[in-house]
C-alpha cells in the first residue's frame, strides 16, 4: 500500500466543480489498485482574495510544500499573483503540455502528439519592467542554468517516452542576446544525445509548421512566453483548451493543473467537461511513478469520450459534470 498526500487547490469559478469530479475517479482507483489518498484542500484565487485580501495565503504555500503532489484547477483574475508565484518560488521549471487528440474530440487535425517542454521560471515572466506614463518596459531574463535544464528535461522525457525528436523554438535572430544564450545552452545539451535527432525553428516559422504539419514534431522545447503561446497553438490543433491537461514539475515537486480557465459563465451549473482535470491527475501519477495507476485513469477517461454517451455540453452531450465523472469511475 502506497499512501500519497494530495493538495487539492481548487480556486474560482468551475474549479471546484472539475476537482470534485476528479477526487471521484481517485477514489475509484483507490479500490482497484493498492494506492491510497489522503486530499487536503487549500484556498487560491479571486474568491480567497476577496475573503482574506491575499489570493495565495502563506497556508496554501505549506500546503503545496507538504503534499506529495498537488492539483490545481484555476482562478479568475489572480493568476499573477498564485499560480505565476508558485511556478517560481517553488522552481516547478517545466510545464509540461501534451497535445493529442481524444476520440470524440472534434480536432483540426487528428494526427497530432506532441509535448510541448516549457520553460516555467523565466524570461518575460520574470515580471521585471518599469512603467512611466508613455512609455514602458519588461526584461527578458534568460539564464544558461534553466535553458540547459530545461532543454535537459526535455531530451531525457523524449528518451523515457521513445521519442526521437526534439525541437528547439527561439528567436535568436531578433531577441540575439537572450535567445541566443538559450539556442547555445540548448546547442550543448543536444550534443549529449548523438542517438536524437534535434533542431531548431524560428517561433514565427515554427507557428506555421505547427498548424499545417504538426505530424512532424514529438518533442518541443521553448522558453516561456513562447511556450505559452505555441502550446494554445497545439491544443487549438486537438480541440482547445477544454481537453488539455498540463503539469508544473521540478526536481521534487509538482503542480499539475488543467489548462483552462474558470469559466464563471458556467460556474455552479454542472456542466463543466473535468476531462483536462482527471487528464492532469493521470499525469500526476505518472510523475509520481505510478504509470500502471495514471494508464487506468487516461484509459477510461478515453473510453468514456469514445463511447460518446457520457459527454458534457461543451462536447455536444447532455451530461452533468457528475455523471461524467460517474461514468469515468465506472469505466475504471
Ligand atoms: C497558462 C496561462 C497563464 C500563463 C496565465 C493565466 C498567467 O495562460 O497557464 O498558460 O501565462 O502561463
Ligand atoms: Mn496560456
Amino acid at each position: 500500500m502506497t499512501k500519497y498526500n494530495i493538495a487539492l487547490l481548487p480556486g474560482d469559478g468551475i474549479g471546484p466543480e472539475v476537482v470534485d469530479a476528479t477526487v471521484k475517479v481517485m477514489d475509484a482507483l483507490q479500490k482497484k489498485t493498492d494506492i491510497e489518498f489522503e486530499y487536503k484542500t487549500y484556498m487560491i484565487g479571486d474568491a480567497e482574495k476577496k475573503r482574506s485580501g491575499t489570493a495565495l495565503p502563506q497556508a496554501t504555500i505549506d500546503g503545496v510544500k507538504e503534499a506529495d503532489a498537488c492539483l490545481f484547477a484555476c482562478v479568475g483574475e489572480t493568476a499573477k499573483e498564485t499560480i505565476l508565484p508558485l511556478r517560481q518560488m517553488f522552481n516547478l521549471y517545466a510545464n509540461l503540455r501534451p497535445a493529442k487528440a481524444y476520440p470524440g474530440v472534434p480536432a483540426v487535425r487528428p494526427e497530432t502528439d506532441i509535448m510541448m517542454v516549457r520553460e516555467n521560471t523565466e524570461g518575460i515572466y520574470k515580471m521585471i519592467g518599469h512603467r512611466s506614463p508613455r512609455s514602458a518596459f519588461n526584461v527578458r531574463v534568460i539564464t544558461w542554468e534553466a535553458s540547459e535544464r530545461i532543454v535537459r528535461y526535455a531530451f531525457e522525457w523524449a528518451k523515457k517516452n521513445g521519442k526521437k525528436k526534439v525541437t528547439a523554438i527561439h528567436k535568436s535572430n531578433v531577441l540575439d542576446y537572450t535567445d541566443g544564450l538559450f539556442l547555445e545552452a540548448s546547442r550543448s545539451v543536444a550534443a549529449e544525445y548523438p542517438e536524437m535527432e534535434y533542431n531548431e525553428l524560428i517561433v514565427d516559422a515554427a507557428s506555421m509548421w505547427l498548424v499545417m504539419y504538426p505530424e512532424s514534431f514529438e518533442v518541443v522545447v521553448t522558453t516561456n512566453m513562447f511556450g505559452d503561446i505555441l502550446s494554445d497553438v497545439t491544443a487549438g490543433l486537438v480541440g482547445g483548451l477544454g481537453m488539455a491537461p498540463s503539469g508544473n514539475v521540478g526536481d521534487d515537486m509538482c503542480i499539475f493543473e488543467p489548462v483552462h480557465g474558470s469559466a464563471p459563465d458556467i460556474a455552479g451549473k454542472g456542466i463543466a467537461n473535468p476531462a483536462a482535470c482527471m487528464l492532469s491527475a493521470a499525469m500526476m501519477l505518472e510523475w509520481l511513478g505510478e504509470n500502471k495507476a495514471a494508464k487506468l485513469i487516461e484509459d477510461a477517461v478515453l473510453k468514456v469520450l469514445k463511447e460518446g454517451k457520457t459527454l458534457t455540453p461543451d462536447l455536444k452531450g447532455k451530461a452533468t459534470t457528475v455523471e461524467f465523472a460517474e461514468a469515468v469511475a465506472k469505466a475504471l
